[in-house]
């Protein structure tokens, strides 16, 4: 299959209406969207990803009244949300509305919803004239792609069009919360943080994803964002030169707040937003580069570091 790369947002939805597959990009990381109301398309999603069949989709609006098509009742804590962080990289969980396909929400009850903050996924999901059920563009397991060239390197010759747009401004994906009971869930840590959510919520809950062995959030239990390479969380230089001693390998990389000359590959970041925006591109280019080890700096779990920290350990196990 031929991949087209294109600008035209004309060009990509015609695929999408056809039921077929589109990268597209969004202000987290790039997706792989369909058309939520064609099980088909929905269908393929799943085999070009190689996703196991048990972890649902999000699903991408451009409007409200979308919303609507999609939730069986959007609940105050939604509204809320929907007021307060829509559009952006946020991800609300609510009943679905029964009209949705199975293959969609991994036969759950519930269907997450974002509104991405991206005029062009906005123009997009309007050229599509449906809401777009999506993943992240990667094969599953691997580093989401924040730039269409990644979608590339994953997915060129399995998918039929990746629309072009920039890089991803925030680097890792939405903050997901459960809304369906009276307090707000956060299922997975995003660039929206417990303390944004807090200032509307203040009982807000953060949930480990398997508890009294009940998933809420399925794909949370699986590995993730993984390079080849063997990722080593560190506290800084002196950890790294500490466990160097140890291994006779030059061949490591480096990310975090200082420099490490002696590194193959080093990643200097200015605060955990630029982190969360480089890690994954600087995975990718690792893996590229024949890298062994990279040595991740560690970071207080504060703000999008509670994010960044999930998404490191899950790349370290
Ligand atoms: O930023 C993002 O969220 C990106 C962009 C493309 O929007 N999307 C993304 O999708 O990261 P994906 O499929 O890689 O991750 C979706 C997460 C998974 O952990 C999945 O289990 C969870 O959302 N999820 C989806 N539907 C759910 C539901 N009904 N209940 C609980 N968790 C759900
Ligand atoms: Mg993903």
């Amino acid at each position: 299959m031929k991949t087209v790369v294109t600008s035209s947002i004309k060009t990509a939805a015609s695929f999408v209406k056809r039921g077929e597959l589109v990268g597209m990009p969004t202000e987290t990381v790039y997706g792989l969207g369909a058309n939520v109301f064609d099980e088909n398309a929905v269908k393929k999603i799943f085999k070009v990803k190689k996703r196991p069949p048990d972890n649902p989709l999000i699903v991408h609006v451009s409007a409200y009244e979308q919303i609507e098509q999609l939730a069986d009742k959007i609940t105050l804590i939604a509204e809320k949300i929907i007021r307060n962080f829509f559009p952006g990289p946020i991800t609300i969980v609510l009943k679905k509305n029964e009209i949705i396909s199975n293959y969609v929400t991994a036969r759950l009850d519930t269907i997450a919803i974002r509104m991405p903050n991206l005029d062009i996924t906005k123009r997009f999901i309007d050229a599509c004239g449906v809401p777009i059920a999506a993943p992240s563009a990667n094969i599953s397991g691997s580093p989401s792609p924040t730039s269409w060239m990644h979608v590339y390197n994953d997915l060129n010759g399995k998918i039929p069009c990746i629309l072009k747009g920039p890089k991803c401004k925030v680097g890792i994906e939405s903050t997901v919360v459960d809304c369906t009971s009276f307090i707000p869930v956060i299922l997975r840590p995003g660039c929206v943080s417990i303390d944004d959510l807090k200032k509307i919520f203040p009982s807000v809950k953060i949930l480990s994803p398997v508890q009294n062995g009940i998933v809420k959030s399925p794909g949370m239990k699986y590995k993730h964002y993984s390079p080849k390479a063997k990722v080593v969380l560190v506290e800084g230089k002196e950890d790294v030169l500490k466990i160097l001693s140890k291994y006779s390998s030059k061949n490591f990389a480096f990310i975090g707040f200082e420099k490490i000359s002696s590194a193959r590959k080093s990643k200097v970041v200015s605060s955990l937003n630029d982190y969360a925006h480089k890690l994954f591109a600087f995975f990718r280019y690792c893996d590229e580069s024949g890298i062994e080890f990279i040595f991740c700096q560690k970071v207080e779990e504060k703000g999008i570091g509670l994010a960044l920290m999930n998404r490191l350990q899950k790349a370290a196990c």
